[in-house]
């Protein structure tokens, strides 16, 4: 089965946050089950310099700017890449300009892609046929859209929503710069509140939906979490799937990775105690065993509950603690964890850029990880921690609910906790959290076998690859069939 797939990010060339994981990792995890992907990604610079063994498609009029369609490799798999220098030829972030806000043209550079991506699913490439495509997110929401509105013959869309909350909203006058026709600004088509909205599209026009665990599913189905979509999730629950996301063991193992300054197995909680130290020891904290080193990889924004862990670390600087930050994201609360450091040196650590070396090792230096999200579709950061030895300690939100059990004293005892959840995401109930966890911590034996239950944890994207394949399947119209 031929899958496209079509993202604004790709581990290793652009990644944002986890879209780039999924879109980067799971072809590769696609591979037992006979599904060969080829993923479309718009040409920003780092994509242009990596694509292997390239080949001109051909150049095209896309929407009145000029397309040149490159088939290529990376790292072994398959690639189309959309190169519109006028769009995407701009180094660093794919989606903000230098000055932190989104570039004002990503309506057209967006359509502009999705719009190629449909010519692609229709046999702009020579030879290349897709059986399914796969939309992610709002960046690729105007696939299906374009597909129905063309009414030529394509393979059916799986519109994939990594995070509900990033609409791709632009102003109906753009509606013809689009390509779309003037019926398209009604309510079950592309048009949200008077706006022309991305993902709205894909939703109302894909044949099948899903997002990236089964709590998020039913959640986004709410009023609370729905962002007001939710009445169309309703409508649409029949054709929504939650599939959790994996991640790739190979690239988070901490045996081979080379960020992890001690190699040390999955599930090995002595071998990995030197990291904690060498950490401390270069991050000007006190190389002390006995304090609760806390960590938290992510953006840094109000959805990951960044601005809350802020509020509270003057109350946890009264105890033995220690917390180390690695991210980037709302100017503030980055300001607010530069005063902390400056306040606490001894005992905050903040390394506000992204780095994906210090992301890896993090994971294998601290004791618990930090995932105080708001809301979280799936999460990737929670399944580091558990495959490092790091015990989560999450709200009980969306994919985090689905990939940890919290340590009460029944889940103790019978020994499956593995990891520390809370809620609703509150200042108190974080702090509270965070305490609990320090208390558990001191309690050797439990601790460790929270730590070993996270490196049983399966993280990989096997049993998920599985589920994704069979719907692939069923929706080429073939009848699943299993690994070989
Ligand atoms: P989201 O996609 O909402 O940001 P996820 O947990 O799914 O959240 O994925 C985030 C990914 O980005 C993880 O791989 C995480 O390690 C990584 N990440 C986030 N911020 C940083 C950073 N500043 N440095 C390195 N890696 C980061
Ligand atoms: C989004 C979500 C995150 C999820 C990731 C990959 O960015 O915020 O929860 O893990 O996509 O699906």
């Amino acid at each position: 089965l031929e899958l496209l797939s079509a993202a604004a990010e790709m581990y290793p060339f652009v990644k944002t946050g986890g879209l780039g994981d999924v879109v980067g990792s799971l072809p590769k995890a696609l591979r037992p089950y006979n599904i060969h992907v080829t993923t479309i990604v718009p040409g920003y610079p780092a994509v242009m310099s990596g694509i292997t063994r390239r080949e001109a498609v051909g150049t095209f009029d896309v929407l009145g700017e000029s397309v040149t369609l490159w088939r290529g490799e990376a790292h072994g798999h398959a690639l189309l890449v959309v190169d519109a220098p006028a769009l995407f030829d701009r180094p660093g972030n794919p989606y903000l300009g230098p000055d932190g806000r989104d570039w004002s043209d990503n309506g057209i550079r967006y359509a502009v892609f999705a719009r190629t991506a449909a010519s692609v699913a229709q046999g702009l490439v020579p030879g290349y046929r897709p059986d399914v495509i796969q939309a992610h997110d709002w960046q690729a929401g105007l696939i299906p859209a374009y597909l129905r509105y063309d009414g030529k013959p394509a393979a059916p869309v799986l519109m994939t929503i990594h995070n509900l909350a990033f609409q791709g909203l632009f102003p109906a006058s753009e509606c013809a710069r689009f390509g779309l026709p003037d019926h398209a600004m009604q309510v079950d088509e592309c048009e949200f509140y008077g706006q022309v909205g991305f993902l709205k599209a894909g939703l109302q026009l894909s044949n099948q939906l899903s997002t990236v665990s089964p709590t998020y599913a039913a959640e986004i189905q709410t009023a609370e979490h729905g962002m007001g979509l939710d009445g169309l999730l309703r409508a649409r629950a029949a054709v929504l799937h939650g599939i959790l996301n994996g991640i790739d063991i190979d690239e988070w193992n901490p045996e081979a990775d080379p960020s992890v300054v001690f190699p040390y197995q999955v599930g090995d909680v002595v071998g990995r105690r030197a990291n904690k130290r060498v950490f401390q020891a270069e991050f000007g904290l006190p190389q002390d065993p006995d304090a609760f080193l806390i960590g938290i990889v992510s953006r840094l924004t109000t959805q990951k509950g960044a601005d809350l862990l802020a509020d509270i670390t003057p109350r946890l600087m009264t105890e033995r603690i220690q917390l180390a930050v690695v991210g980037t994201g709302d100017a503030e609360i980055m300001r607010s964890f530069m005063r902390l450091q400056s306040r606490f040196p001894a005992q905050v650590t903040c390394h506000l850029r992204y780095s994906e070396r210090l992301g890896h090792r993090l994971h294998s230096a601290v004791d618990a990880s930090l995932v105080p999200s708001r809301f979280e579709p799936c999460g990737l950061t929670q399944l580091h921690a558990l495959r490092y030895g790091s015990v989560p300690i999450a709200a009980r939100v969306g994919g985090l609910s689905d990939t940890l059990v919290d340590a009460n004293t029944a889940a103790i005892y019978e020994g499956v906790a593995n990891g520390i959840l809370f809620s609703p995401t509150t200042r108190d109930t974080l702090h509270h959290a965070i305490r609990h966890a320090q208390m558990l911590f001191r309690q050797k034996a439990v601790w460790a076998r929270l730590q070993r239950n996270g490196g049983l944890h399966d993280v990989s994207w096997h049993g998920k690859a599985a589920v994704y394949a069979r719907l692939f399947e069923t929706m080429a119209g073939r009848s699943p069939r299993d690994a070989d």
